[in-house]
C-alpha cells in the first residue's frame, strides 16, 4: 500500500505516518521543512508548498491512497485548506487519464464544517457552540473545514472527511462514538491518537466513502 501524505509533520500527521510505517505501508511525505521532520529516513520526501501543483502532483503520483492531517498554525486568517485543498483534489482528478488513478482521500476536518453539526446537542450546547466557539473564536478554522468541505464534497472522488471536536494530546481511549449525521451528544473532545487510528481504519472501509463522519469520546 502506498500513501500519499499531506500534513505529515503536524501533530496528527506524526500519528499517521507512525501507524502507516507500523502497518508497511510505502510514505511519501510534501513537507516544507524535511529537516524537522522525525521520520526523513523511513519515508519519501517531497520537498515544497500544498499550496503549489508540481510538488502535490509528484506526492500522490504512485499513491493508493491519500491521507490529510493538513492544518493552519493559529486561528487567524491563513486559507491553508482554501489554497491545499483545490490543488490536491485537482492533482487527483489529473489522475483520471493515467495509468495509476488515484481516487480514494481521506482528510482531517472538523465538527464545524456543517451547520447540522451540532443537531444532536442540547439547545443550550448548541447555542453556545454555535455563536461563542464557531461563529468567533473558531471563525477562520471553521470557514476553512467549511471550504475543505466544499472542495471534497463536490470533487467525485472517494474521499471521507472525519470530523472530529476538539483534539487532545493525550493517550487515544481506543473507543469513541462514531455518527455519519452529527456530532454524538455531549461530545467536546477526543485524542488525536483515536483520530489517527480511525483515518487509517478507514483505508480500507467502504462505509464513509463520500461521506463526512463525526467522532468523539
Ligand atoms: N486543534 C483542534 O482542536 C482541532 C479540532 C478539530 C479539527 N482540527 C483540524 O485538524 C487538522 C490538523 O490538526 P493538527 O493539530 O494535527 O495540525 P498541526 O499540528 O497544526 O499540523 C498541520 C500541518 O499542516 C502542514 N501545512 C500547513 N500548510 C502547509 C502547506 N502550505 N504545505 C505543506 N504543509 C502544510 C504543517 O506543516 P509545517 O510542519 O511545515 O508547518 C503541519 O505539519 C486541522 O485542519 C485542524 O483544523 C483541529
Amino acid at each position: 500500500m502506498k500513501i500519499a501524505l499531506f500534513g505529515a509533520n503536524g501533530a496528527t500527521g506524526r500519528l499517521l505516518v507512525q501507524r502507516c510505517l507500523a502497518s508497511g505501508y510505502e510514505v511519501t511525505a510534501l513537507l516544507r521543512t524535511p529537516e524537522k521532520f522525525p521520520f526523513v529516513d523511513r519515508v519519501q520526501v517531497v520537498q515544497g508548498s500544498a499550496f503549489d501543483s508540481a510538488p502535490v502532483r509528484e506526492t500522490i503520483a504512485e499513491a493508493d491512497v491519500v491521507l490529510s492531517a493538513l492544518g493552519a498554525k493559529s486561528l487567524k486568517r491563513e486559507d491553508v485548506l482554501e489554497r491545499a485543498v483545490p490543488q490536491i483534489v485537482k492533482a487527483m482528478q489529473e489522475t483520471a487519464s493515467l495509468q495509476q488513478t488515484v481516487r480514494r482521500i481521506i482528510a482531517l476536518g472538523s465538527a464545524g464544517a456543517l451547520a447540522t453539526s451540532l443537531d444532536k446537542q442540547p439547545a443550550w450546547r448548541r447555542w453556545i457552540v454555535q455563536n461563542v466557539v464557531y461563529n468567533t473564536f473558531l471563525k477562520w478554522p471553521v470557514a476553512s473545514q467549511i471550504s475543505q468541505w466544499k472542495d471534497l464534497s463536490s470533487s467525485g472522488l472517494d474521499w471521507t472527511m472525519v470530523m472530529p471536536p476538539m483534539l487532545t494530546n493525550g493517550p487515544g481511549r481506543g473507543y469513541y462514538r462514531v455518527d455519519g449525521d452529527a456530532l454524538p451528544r455531549n461530545g467536546s473532545r477526543i485524542a488525536r491518537e483515536d483520530v489517527a487510528d480511525f483515518m487509517m481504519q478507514q483505508i480500507g472501509n467502504p462505509q464513509w466513502v463520500q461521506r463526512g463522519v463525526y467522532i468523539s469520546w
